[in-house]
């Protein structure tokens, strides 16, 4: 297939400084790899990268198909897990691509999840200065969120992505199809992100997915179909107009920034997803007692979270005064005081100060206080 032809295949396109790229949204693109590689990268070789557990579901059978095709590729694999998101597997990737002789007339395939989309476009980013990049993401959080807006890159030390580039691929290839083979958990990762679409921008996207909340989760492909497409279509309007999140890109960051010093108070043993959930109900809650956010808005997330069984603040996994350390330290924080996205109500983030604002100190600790201590005391358990 080629995607103008054909009726199940959708198209997005976004606007980057490098050239615009196009995302398809549709079954059968993975099976249709050769065709696709040819028509949007040509090249001499081509560089499969996935992780172990794509490799053997997916990797192989692609590379396979290329090399029938009269293609040359190779399939370079990794162990899976964040935690080969390094400049050590940077490094290993790169050195093997150079063993094997990929010139500049290579280009790279990051075949698997966010893991696979940020290492392998960082490779792809830097190897001989650049060569071209083509996202075929597989799980639900590289599907809606990763794949698209062109940021790669590693974690160090001293932070998660913290050494990076942007680097726009030439295509996205989301196959939904692909996520058949998802585990649960890490399908609820991803439509964590859905909901947060939803939630700065499509009230009746917002409302859709909770309706769907059941199939979605089971992985029924059209339901996930039609979730990858509008999210993408909300992340590409977004990216296109703020590449470098100097302005609108920030709504993005609407649950993020509770939700990453959550996540760093519990030492990431939470999922990315779960821990943006719980930070979107309580931003909510934020924007409520701020008078910012139209009242029930908090509710509503709350209830549309649960049905994928997110959105549940991490009592006895992490504590406030964790919380509240990490807030300081957070990437996006201006002048040590961290920024926050706020809603006006589903489907509409507040705008009248910017896309982002800081907020009294004391607004913060209060929210905390009530959402870590509030079970021991309707428990009448005192500490
Ligand atoms: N660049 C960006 O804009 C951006 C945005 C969001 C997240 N991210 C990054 O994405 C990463 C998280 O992505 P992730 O959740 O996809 O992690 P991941 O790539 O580790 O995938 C999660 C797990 O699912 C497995 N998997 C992937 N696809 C599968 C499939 N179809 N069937 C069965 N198993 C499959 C993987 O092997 C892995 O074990 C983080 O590093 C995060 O920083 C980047
Ligand atoms: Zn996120």
């Amino acid at each position: 297939v080629s995607d103008a032809g054909d009726p199940s295949v959708s198209s997005v396109l976004v606007g980057s400084g490098a050239g615009a790229y196009p995302v398809l949204v549709g079954e059968g693109l993975v099976a249709h790899l050769p065709d696709l590689l040819r028509e949007y990268a040509p090249a001499h070789r081509y560089a499969v990268v996935s992780d172990d557990n794509v490799a053997a579901l997916y990797g192989e059978d692609a590379v396979d198909r290329c090399r029938r095709d009269g293609m040359t590729a190779d399939l370079f694999s990794f162990p899976h897990g964040e935690a080969s998101k390094t400049r050590e597997q940077w490094s290993i990737l790169t050195d093997r691509m150079l063993a094997a002789g990929l010139g500049r007339d290579a280009a790279m395939v990051a075949l698997g999840g966010g893991v696979t989309g940020d290492l392998a476009g960082f490779v792809a980013a830097t190897y001989l200065r650049g060569i071209p990049l083509v996202q075929v993401p597989t799980s639900m959080v590289a599907m809606v969120d990763a794949s698209v807006g062109g940021k790669t890159g590693v974690d160090v030390r001293a932070g998660k992505n913290l050494v990076g580039a942007f680097h726009a691929p030439r295509v996205v290839l989301a196959d939904p199809e692909t996520t058949r083979t998802l585990p649960l958990e890490e399908r609820a990762q991803g439509l964590a992100e859905a909901v947060k679409h939803g939630a700065i921008l499509d009230d009746a996207y917002f409302d859709r997915l909770g309706e769907e909340a059941g199939p979605l989760m089971e992985g029924d492909v059209p339901a996930t179909r039609s979730a990858v497409l509008r999210s993408v279509q909300i992340k590409a309007r977004v990216v296109s107009e703020d590449e470098r999140e100097s302005g609108l890109r920030q709504i993005l960051n609407f649950g993020h920034t509770l939700g990453h010093a959550i996540e760093a108070a519990a030492s990431w043993s939470i999922g990315h997803g779960s821990a943006v959930a719980a930070g979107m109900v309580l931003e909510a809650r934020l924007g409520e007692a701020l008078g910012v956010t139209e009242a029930g808005t908090a509710r509503r997330v709350t209830d549309t979270l649960t049905r994928f069984g997110l959105g549940t603040v991490p009592r006895g996994v992490v504590d406030e005064a964790a919380v509240l350390g990490f807030l300081g330290a957070d990437k996006k924080a201006r002048r040590g005081q961290p920024r926050y996205v706020l809603l006006e109500r589903v489907g509409a983030v507040e705008s009248t100060r910017g896309w982002s604002r800081d907020v009294p100190h004391a607004a913060v600790v209060a929210l905390l206080a009530e959402a870590f201590g509030a079970e021991t005391a309707a428990d009448g358990v005192t500490t």
